[in-house]
């Protein structure tokens, strides 16, 4: 047993795993750029009060899974870590004026996210999300490009087909009435709710339709659905989302029980599931509009919608479907090893100038028998090794291809031109002009 370990719910990225992540960062920042997406990035934690006010203080997110952050000294500003970047971005968006930028202003950010969950697969209390979001556009049609764009993710990664959840909760003008009915539908069962639920009931009864409490999940069944409640306004909306992605050809589940669980959405609300999947626990993301956030957070009225996809779990779904993650980690093109184990100042300056030269080399700097540095190189799956010899006496290597198991000698200073020249024709093949 180590004497320490990474905090519960938080994990390593070894170099694989960080491999695999940096594929899905690589893949989320190519299809932002395409889609006019511009990079934010914004700090880890923020003032409690963005998350209060912005995700809502009646949601798990805030009332249990904040980590929050012990003011220090005469500062008195309380702060917690982010527990998701919308709040954050909105934040930024009004502080710096983006109000006055050409609308919508459409921005993207992708790091980790902290909540104080309990932990079990695929739910850590540290974990990254690809998240999108454009403001200042009340939709419906851009409802339907991001839903689109949130797609493309998972068909670029390699997890395709998923399954899309999508659902109109309503705005200020249609949802107060349906959630009176939904309390009154609850106050009824009462005494069958645990207590932070019945607590609940009376502060925002919303959340107790996104519950995992057994005893709330039957009843949650025969609960009012807020589809059926929805003013013109919000129908009409609604209406225009499902038409423009049926023009684009995407399926979806109507799951008029979809309520999300942070306070900011207003009207579109979806989730993404992994094919075959069911239940709140293994959404790959979800998203939705949030009419009123800017307001909330100090601007003008202003609409937006976003959408988070936790690139953990897409991971775990890659992993599960078989077909690995798809990162490759680098190797070396080269390795220097040496006839004369001792000489380690040669090879280490080879190498150097080999990587100042763009070349990737790695210097066996171990001092060891040639032949072991040779092993070294193979399990390294070097393309080349640079064995130095007597022969730089007059300025000249042997370069081995460990993959065609032919070795010449070369100058070393055309050595540089020799592995670039090797790697291009490589990379496009026998055909290449290299
Ligand atoms: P969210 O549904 O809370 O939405 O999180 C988005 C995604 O992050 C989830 O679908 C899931 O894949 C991943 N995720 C959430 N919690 C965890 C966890 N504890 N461990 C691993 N993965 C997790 C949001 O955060 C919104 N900000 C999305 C959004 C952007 N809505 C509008 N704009």
């Amino acid at each position: 047993m180590p004497t320490f370990r990474a905090p519960r719910g938080m994990h390593d990225l070894l170099p694989a795993d960080r491999a695999a992540f940096a594929r899905l960062e690589a893949i989320a920042d190519d299809l932002a750029a395409r889609y006019g997406y511009r990079q934010i990035e914004t700090p880890m934690f923020e003032q409690t009060a963005v998350f209060e006010r912005g995700i809502g203080e009646v949601t798990d997110v805030v009332e249990k899974e904040l980590y929050r952050i012990v003011p220090r000294g005469d500062e008195g500003e309380s702060w917690a870590l982010r527990p998701e970047p919308t709040a954050g971005i909105v934040r930024a968006y009004v502080q710096h004026g983006m109000q006055t930028w050409p609308q919508p202003v459409k921005l993207t950010m992708t790091g980790p996210m902290f909540r104080y969950d309990r932990p079990q697969a695929g739910r850590y209390r540290q974990f990254w999300q690809f998240d999108v979001e454009a403001i200042g556009d009340p939709g419906p049609a851009i409802d339907a490009e991001i839903v689109e764009l949130a797609l493309r993710f998972y068909t670029d990664a390699g997890l395709a087909p998923v399954e899309l959840h999508l659902n109109s909760i309503g705005d200020a003008a249609c949802r107060p009435a349906y959630v009176e009915e939904l309390r009154t539908f609850y106050r009824r069962h009462a005494d069958r709710l645990p207590p932070t639920e019945r607590d609940r009931l009376e502060r925002s009864p919303l959340r107790l339709l996104d519950s995992k409490d057994p005893t709330v999940v039957a009843l949650n069944a025969d609960a009012p659905v807020i589809t059926d409640r929805l003013c013109a306004a919000c129908l009409d909306h609604f209406v225009g989302v499902r038409a423009h992605l049926d023009a684009l050809g995407i399926a979806y589940r109507l799951d008029p029980r979809l309520v999300r669980g942070l306070d900011y959405y207003t009207r579109t609300a979806f989730e993404v599931f992994p094919s075959g999947a069911t239940g709140q626990q293994s959404a790959i993301g979800g998203g939705g509009r949030y009419d009123d956030l800017v307001e909330a957070l100090g601007g003008r009225p202003t609409p937006g919608i976003g959408f988070g996809i936790g690139l953990d779990r897409v991971l775990l779904a890659l992993e599960g479907a078989g077909g690995g993650t798809g990162a490759a980690e680098a190797s070396p093109q080269a390795v220097i090893v040496g006839a004369d184990p001792g000489a380690t100042i040669e090879r280490l300056r080879i190498a150097t100038l080999l990587r100042a030269e763009g070349v990737p080399a790695r210097a066996d700097l171990g001092v060891r028998k040639l032949g072991r540095q040779l092993e070294g190189a193979a399990r390294d799956r070097a393309h080349f090794a640079v064995i130095v010899g007597d022969e730089l006496a007059a300025g000249d290597v042997q370069l081995r291809d460990l993959q065609a198991g032919t070795q010449r000698a070369v100058p070393l200073d055309g050595l540089a031109r020799e592995l670039k020249r090797a790697a291009s024709s490589h990379r496009h093949g026998p055909e290449g002009r290299g």
